[in-house]
């Protein structure tokens, strides 16, 4: 059932990547200016986890030529994880280790407009969801507003219409109403919070003005920046100016710049047109690259059914207003939404900002399927802390790179199986290849704005341009990206990638049929961001740890939890590395993860928290003073053939299971995980 509503069953299909490309490839952000007082405080003070902690200045220069699984290891002894995990379980609950306790803070229907009504199932409207919190939450973020209030920023990723209506049999004989429903239930939400006082506790406000709370849906009118805005590619019938598209789909995670908005990252958006074959003939071959369905299934959302625009026969552009990175400022409940063309299409996972040693702007982004790559931009002008108006246009002009992979090992030696080869380590260095810089391509063949809005098929072109001709690496479904406040590392969660074949195995990918996943360490040179090459070393290798083909950065296997398939990541501000996961192969429910990347525990992986019954793990977010970890539970009972009148999970409150964010915290106000 997730693979139908998330991402129109995907892995059914043939891997949209069938170019050449190799595959053995061989300041804290500074107090918010304009609204200082709002946020002042706001980013520093409180926020860390997946958001604005990525924001921080000049990272130590961690760039070793002993490379990072070395120089990680250097220094620190113990780290200050001391929790017991949660066992791996099947529970129709969310599980937290001793001495600690959640709470679910907003749910799938609560109201977040003040005059939105009480949620009802079986009386659901499209004009009340678009007023409600939406569905299947993902990336989550907090805006703190002094000690004790704040702003939640919530991804409303998909629907999963089959848990959502009773009988719903497919997008083909849905009723109008509800397929205008699931429109609604997309998109984001914006949320005041309040602090429990005295505890890591964090509620909904459910009174008063409420002045920023909103809600972003599929119909909320946006505006492209750019390079690539104002292109014929993005012009349409509606907007023949190709500037301003309407709604953003499939947002899953996220991450936060340094003054103070959100960037959302849309993903699978394909899923949501039909008739990709009947586009112009010089269309095609770009629009294969995303994997658009071809002519109506009957399964699908059928959102075509009450907009046009949907329908690429008549339409062909509009699936090219989507697929990008949107720029929100939750401040501003009037602001619209910008679609930041320079940062690139495709399905993005993520977008996680860092400010250079010389001020620039860094952005890394994921591609999340099988095959895919992994980006960064990097802007042209530098971050000036508190001109808002300044810093916006950052995201607008700078260059568009894709990741090379380089192993250091023999081909020989990688069979695999997941055997570490010779030198004790999946491990190389790298390069990042320029695609775009402003209106200059560096793709033979393709325009400036060619190359914005066919990303992908710019990517598997690269390589004609390089001195040795091998473009960017193929990955096993790059998700999140983050980077450590306190190590400047990068690292990226490689989910999974069970089509990947022993033959196309390379020292970054190293498992055939990798269905537990991997994650990747990567260090600029010089731990500065703006560097075009890198070192990089795969410290998790996901799995059973009683599998010879797991890895644990070399920590003892007997003492580390099981884990399959990272998706979300997040750092702690001690630099400790959280991993949420979804799509657990293991046989137990997906969950939330803890592992030091430095000193003697550097691989010492645990569970911090089991989600319910059919539900993944999104979020997560540890705030800046470690005393709360939010997460998401999105599609809980996503499970086949549950139905609402059958419900797989009565996750959270006995009735029908409803997509939620919980926020965990100790008993004793100790630091999450400590
Ligand atoms: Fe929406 Fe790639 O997870
Ligand atoms: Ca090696
Ligand atoms: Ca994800
Ligand atoms: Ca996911």
């Amino acid at each position: 059932m997730t693979c139908q509503f998330r991402c129109g069953n995907a892995c059914a299909h043939e891997p949209g990547n069938d170019s050449g490309n190799t595959y053995f490839g061989d300041v804290v952000a500074q107090a918010m200016s304009r609204r200082g007082v709002l946020r002042a405080g706001a980013l520093g003070a409180l926020v860390a986890g997946t958001g604005v902690a990525g924001a921080v200045g000049a990272a130590p220069a961690l760039a070793d030529p002993a490379g990072p699984e070395e120089a990680a290891l250097r220094g620190g002894g113990r780290s200050n994880l001391r929790f017991t995990p949660v066992p791996p379980n099947t529970d129709d609950a969310l599980r937290v280790p001793g001495g600690y306790t959640s709470s679910v803070v907003v749910r799938w229907g609560d109201p977040v407009l003040p005059d939105a009504p009480e949620f009802d199932f079986d009386k659901q409207s499209a004009e009340a969801q678009a007023k409600q919190f939406g569905y299947n939450c993902d990336y989550v973020t907090l805006f703190p507003m002094g000690r004790d209030r704040g702003l939640l920023w919530v991804n409303h990723e998909y629907t999963t219409e089959a848990l959502m209506f009773r009988g719903y049999q497919g997008g083909g004989t849905a009723t109008e109403e509800q397929i205008k429903i699931a429109m609604a239930a997309h998109g984001g939400s914006v949320v005041e919070v309040e602090r429990v006082k005295g505890t890591g506790e964090w509620k909904l406000v459910t009174s008063g003005r409420r002045r920023y709370n909103r809600r972003i849906t599929v119909h909320t009118p946006m505006r492209f920046t750019g390079p690539a805005a104002g292109s014929d590619l993005l012009k349409t019938a509606a907007d023949p100016s190709g500037t301003k598209p309407v709604g953003m789909l499939n947002n899953c995670a996220g991450g936060t710049t340094p003054w103070g908005t959100v960037l959302t990252a849309e993903e699978n958006f394909d899923q949501y047109f039909v008739n990709g074959d009947k586009v112009p003939e010089a269309q095609r071959p770009y629009i294969a690259r995303y994997t658009i369905p071809s002519g109506t299934s009957s399964s699908s959302r059928r959102f075509d059914r009450v907009e046009e625009r949907f329908d690429l026969a008549k339409h062909p552009n509009e699936v090219n207003r989507f697929g990008w990175i949107v720029e929100i400022d939750p401040f501003d409940p009037d602001s619209t939404p910008v679609k930041r063309t320079a940062l690139g299409r495709f399905k993005h996972e993520a977008a996680t900002t860092t400010v250079a040693p010389d001020g620039r702007l860094v952005v890394y982004m994921g591609d999340d399927s099988r095959f895919e790559y992994v980006y960064k931009f990097v802007s042209k002008d530098r971050y000036r802390p508190g001109n808002d108006r300044h810093n916006r246009r950052l995201l607008d002009e700078g260059t568009l790179y894709a990741a090379r992979f380089t192993g250091d090992s023999p081909a020989a030696e990688l069979d695999g199986s997941g055997k570490l080869p010779s030198d004790g380590a999946f491990d190389g260095s790298g390069t990042w290849i320029p695609l775009v810089s402003g209106d200059r391509s560096y793709v033979e063949g393709m325009t400036a704005a060619e190359v914005l809005v066919y990303t992908r098929a710019a990517a598997d072109r690269a390589g004609r341009s390089t001195a040795d001709k091998i473009g960017p690496t193929k990955m096993d479904r790059p998700e999140d990206v983050e980077r450590n406040p306190v190590t400047g590392a990068v690292y990226i969660a490689l989910t999974n990638n069970s089509n990947r074949t022993a033959a196309q195995v390379d020292e970054a990918n190293p498992r055939a049929s990798n269905k537990h996943g991997h994650v990747l360490e990567l260090v600029e040179r010089r731990g500065d961001p703006t560097e075009l090459t890198f070192a990089w070393s795969l410290p998790l290798v996901c799995g059973d740890p009683k599998d010879a083909s797991t890895y644990f950065a070399g920590f003892d296997k007997s003492k580390v939890s099981p884990i399959s398939c990272p998706d979300n990541l997040a750092f702690d501000r001690d630099g400790n590395l959280w991993i949420s996961t979804d799509g657990n192969a293991l046989g137990g429910n997906d969950g939330l993860f803890a592992m030091p990347v430095r000193g003697g525990e550097r691989g010492y992986l645990r569970q911090f928290l089991s989600v319910p019954v059919g539900a993944e793990t999104c979020g997560p977010m540890v705030t800046q003073d470690q005393r709360s970890v939010f997460v998401a539970v999105q599609h809980p009972g996503e499970v086949d053939g549950a139905s609402p009148d059958s419900p797989a999970s009565r996750w959270p409150d006995g009735g029908q299971p409803r997509p939620a964010v919980a926020v965990v915290w100790h008993a004793e106000g100790r630091k999450i995980g400590s």
